[in-house]
Order: structure tokens, then sequence, then C-alpha cells
């Protein structure tokens, strides 16, 4: 897609409601664009997604530290919405290495990014490589230091697609805020993942997520032991002004 045509799609969509950034990304790229789904309360992008009544595809990345009750939950989803989630799972080649030389956890000794490199970022990059656009689940409220600028609709910072150019990354909630996706999901009776009803508000991999109390930010259950600036996986590269 030209910049222009970028250009007008990111005018017209910047104050969009969600329903109607999932649906122009559906008819604008149809085969070519899928919906990144975690597993979480992203689950409303597939809820937009059934109401526009088009045909739409799913992704998920089975890291393989994914917790039970999630890799239920998308069996779930799956049932609900009459649809195959695409799995994308992490290449031997590199798995094996890495866990044979660092053990299972290494992540607590000296970060994640190595684990998330291999586990998430190679295979979301294998996919994306099939497609010419993408929607993820990213809000600005999720971490004001690394999402606070995010836009409705960018050209991808990092990935690149089939054509061999950046990707249109479609983040439809980024103005949304926590509670009013989840008023939707309540309202529009989606299920969720049960993870959520035992304090998870965010959730990733099993052993890099945990429960937080009132009053911690969402992202405090996630990779706690690094500093909030290193809280992105890379699958959301951020940028000095916060925006990915
Ligand atoms: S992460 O980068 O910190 O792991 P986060 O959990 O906030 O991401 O999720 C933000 C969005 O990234 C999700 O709504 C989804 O679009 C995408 N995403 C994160 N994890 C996955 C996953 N395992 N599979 C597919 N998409 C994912
Ligand atoms: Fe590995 Fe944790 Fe990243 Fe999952 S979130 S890929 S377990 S470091």
């Amino acid at each position: 897609m030209d910049s222009a045509r970028i250009e007008r799609l990111q005018e017209s969509l910047r104050d969009a409601a969600p329903l109607t950034v999932v649906k122009t990304a559906l008819s604008t790229f149809g085969h070519d664009v899928a919906i990144s789904f975690s597993g979480a309360e992203d689950v409303l992008l597939i809820e937009y997604a059934s109401q526009t009544g088009l045909p739409f595809r799913v992704f998920s990345l089975d890291t393989g530290r994914l917790h039970p009750e999630t890799l239920e939950y998308m069996a779930a989803v799956e049932r609900r919405y009459d649809l195959r989630i695409e799995y994308c799972l992490p290449d031997h080649r590199e798995l094996e290495p890495f866990v044979r030389a660092k053990g299972l956890f290494s992540f607590y000794e000296d970060g994640h990014a190595e684990c998330c490199g291999v586990r998430k970022v190679a295979p979301l990059r294998r996919q994306l490589g099939t497609l010419r656009a993408w929607l993820t689940g990213v809000r600005r409220d999720q971490n004001e230091g690394t999402r606070g600028a995010l836009p409705t609709v960018q050209p991808d910072p990092e990935f690149i697609g089939s054509d061999g150019k950046p990707l249109l990354k479609f983040n439809p909630l980024a103005h949304t805020t926590r509670a009013e996706v989840w008023a939707a999901i309540t309202a529009l009776e989606v299920p969720h993942n049960p993870l959520h009803d035992r304090g998870m508000l965010s959730i990733g991999c099993a052993p890099c997520t945990r429960s937080i109390h009132p009053g911690m930010h969402e992202r405090d259950g996630r990779w706690w032991w690094e500093s909030p600036e290193k809280k992105e996986c890379g699958l959301h590269p951020p940028t000095k002004d916060g925006a990915p």
C-alpha cells in the first residue's frame, strides 16, 4: 500500500470505534490480514470481527509456556466462533539448542529477551511474512511508557509482510481503556480467560505472569523482575516517544 493511502487510512481511523477499525482492516486486506490473539481480553477483536460478517483469520503464538487454562480458553474461543486458530510454534532448531544450553528458566537470570526471541518473535516474524497487515489488541493504557503514543493504524516499525514492505498494523483498541474493554466483554457476553478472575490482569506465558493486588498496574504482573522499559518482548517494539 502506498504511503498516501496509508495516511488517508490513518486519518480516517484516528478516532474510529474499534468495530469500524476491524471492519476496515478486513474489507481492505481480506485473506492478507489476521488477528493476533494472545488468549486474553483481546478476544474482543474476534467478537468484533465476527460481528462484521466478513471472513477473518486468527493466529496465536503457542510459546510452549502458556498456562493450560489459556490453551483451554483458546479452544473454547474456537468453538464459540467456529474458527480454527492458526497456532505458530517455535522452531525446534532454535529452541532445542537454547534450552539445552541454558535450561528452562534462564529468563529469571539474564532477562526475557532471548527466550521471547525464540518462542515469540521468530514465530511471529514467520507468520507476518505471509500477511500484508495484522490486527493487535495493544492499548495505550497497558504501558504508558512504551505504548503511550500508540496510533490506531501504523506501518509496522519492525516486521515485513509478504510483499516485502512493512505490514500495516491495526490497533483497534489503542484508545480504549481497560474498563471499556471489560464493559464490552460483559455486555456482549464474550467468554473470558478464567485466569483474569485470579488477579491476572495481563496474561502472557505462565512463568512470566503473576497475579497482582488492587492498586498495582497490570504490567506489574508481567516480567516483574525487569524494569518497566524492558517489559516488551519484541512483538511491539517501543520507540522513544512511547509509540511502538
Ligand atoms: S506482550 O508483547 O507484552 O506479550 P501483550 O500481552 O500486552 O503483549 O498483548 C498485546 C497484543 O500482542 C495482544 O493483544 C496480541 O495482539 C499480541 N500478542 C501477545 N501475545 C500473543 C500471543 N501469544 N499470540 C498472539 N498474539 C499475541
Ligand atoms: Fe519465554 Fe517468558 Fe517470553 Fe514466554 S514470556 S517466551 S516464557 S521469556
